[in-house]
C-alpha cells in the first residue's frame, strides 16, 4: 500500500515506514479538536491500515507542541439536537472501539493537551506516552455535558472508579506527572520527545513475532472494548444526549466560544 496515494486525508497526516504507522491529527488551529470529519477520516484510515499485513504497530499523535487533541469540537456541538448528539457520541464511541481493537498495538504519543475526546482517544490506545507538558482531563461538566466518546467507561477501567469519579465530576485537569502516578499514562518524557519515544517503543514491538503480538492483543482485547460492556457505552450515549435537552449545554459551549465563564441553571 502506498502511503502517499491511499492514505491522503484532509485532517490527518498518515505515514507508514518500516512497518510502523503514524497518524497525526492535523488541525493545530483548533488544538486538533475532533469534529465529524476527523472521526470519519480516522475511521476510514483505520479501515485501510487494518488491511496492511506488514504493519507492526501504530502511533497516534497531534500536530504541534500544544495539543494531542483538546476534545470534541465544541463549535460543531454547540447547536446539536439531542438526537444529533446521540449520533455524534455513538460514532465517536465506535471509532474509538475500532482503534482499541486495532489488530496491532496502538501507542498514543501525547504531546500536549489531551482533554475530553482527546483523553478518550488516548485511553482507547493500548499504551500512552506523555510529554512533560501534556495535560489530561475530562472537563465536560464545565460545558454542561458529560464525556460522550467512552470516557465514563474507559477512565474507571484505567484509573479505578474513585479517581475517575473525582476527575469526571470536577472536570479537573491534571499534569503528566499526576497522570503517571494514577496509571493514566505509562511513561513521561521531556517535552517534544513523545513521538520519538513512541517510535522507539514501536520498534521494540516490531522486533518481536508479529503473529504473537497480534494474537496476544486479540486475547486481551477480544472484541475491541474488553473488559468494558457495550451496555455501559449505550448508557453514556443516552445520558450524553440528555444533556442536550436542557439549557446548560448551550450556555456552557457558548460561554467557551465567547471566552467567558458559563452561568449554569441552579
Ligand atoms: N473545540 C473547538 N475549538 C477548540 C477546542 C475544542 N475542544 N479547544 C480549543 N479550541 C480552539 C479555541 O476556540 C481557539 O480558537 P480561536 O483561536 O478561534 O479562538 C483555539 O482552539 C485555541 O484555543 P484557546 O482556548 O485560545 O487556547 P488556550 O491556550 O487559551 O487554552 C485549552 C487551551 C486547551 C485549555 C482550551 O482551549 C480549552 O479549554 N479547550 C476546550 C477543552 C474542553 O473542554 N474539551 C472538551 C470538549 S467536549
Amino acid at each position: 500500500m502506498s502511503a502517499g496515494t491511499d492514505l491522503c486525508f484532509e485532517t490527518l497526516v498518515v505515514t507508514v515506514s518500516d512497518g510502523i504507522g503514524v497518524i497525526t491529527i492535523n488541525r493545530p488551529e483548533s488544538l486538533n479538536a475532533l469534529n465529524l470529519k476527523v472521526l470519519q477520516e480516522l475511521d476510514t484510515c483505520l479501515g485501510r491500515l487494518e488491511q496492511l499485513e506488514t504493519l507492526s504497530a501504530l502511533i497516534l499523535t497531534g500536530q504541534g507542541e500544544k495539543a494531542f487533541a483538546a476534545g470534541a469540537d465544541i463549535s460543531a456541538m454547540v447547536s446539536m439536537s439531542p438526537g444529533e448528539a446521540a449520533d455524534f457520541s455513538g460514532f465517536g464511541q465506535a471509532v474509538f472501539q475500532r482503534l482499541s481493537g486495532f489488530p496491532v498495538p496502538v501507542i498514543a504519543a501525547v504531546n500536549g493537551y489531551a482533554l475530553g475526546g482527546g483523553n478518550e482517544l488516548a485511553m482507547a490506545c493500548d499504551i500512552r506516552i506523555a510529554s512533560q507538558n501534556a495535560k489530561f482531563g475530562q472537563p465536560e461538566v464545565g460545558l454542561g455535558i458529560i464525556p460522550g466518546f467512552g470516557g465514563t467507561q474507559w477512565l474507571p477501567a484505567i484509573v479505578g472508579v474513585p479517581r475517575a469519579l473525582e476527575l469526571i465530576l470536577t472536570g479537573r485537569v491534571i499534569d503528566a506527572a499526576e497522570a503517571l502516578s494514577i496509571g493514566l499514562v505509562h511513561k513521561v518524557v521531556p517535552a517534544g520527545e513523545a513521538l520519538r519515544s513512541a517510535e522507539e517503543l514501536a520498534r521494540v514491538i516490531a522486533s518481536k513475532s508479529g503473529l504473537a503480538v497480534r494474537n496476544a492483543k486479540k486475547a486481551i482485547k477480544r472484541d475491541g472494548h474488553a473488559p468494558l460492556s457495550l451496555a455501559g457505552f449505550a448508557l453514556e450515549r443516552q445520558f450524553f444526549a440528555k444533556c442536550f435537552e436542557g439549557p446548560d449545554q448551550a450556555e456552557g459551549m457558548r460561554a467557551f466560544l465567547q471566552k467567558r465563564a458559563p452561568k449554569f441553571q441552579r
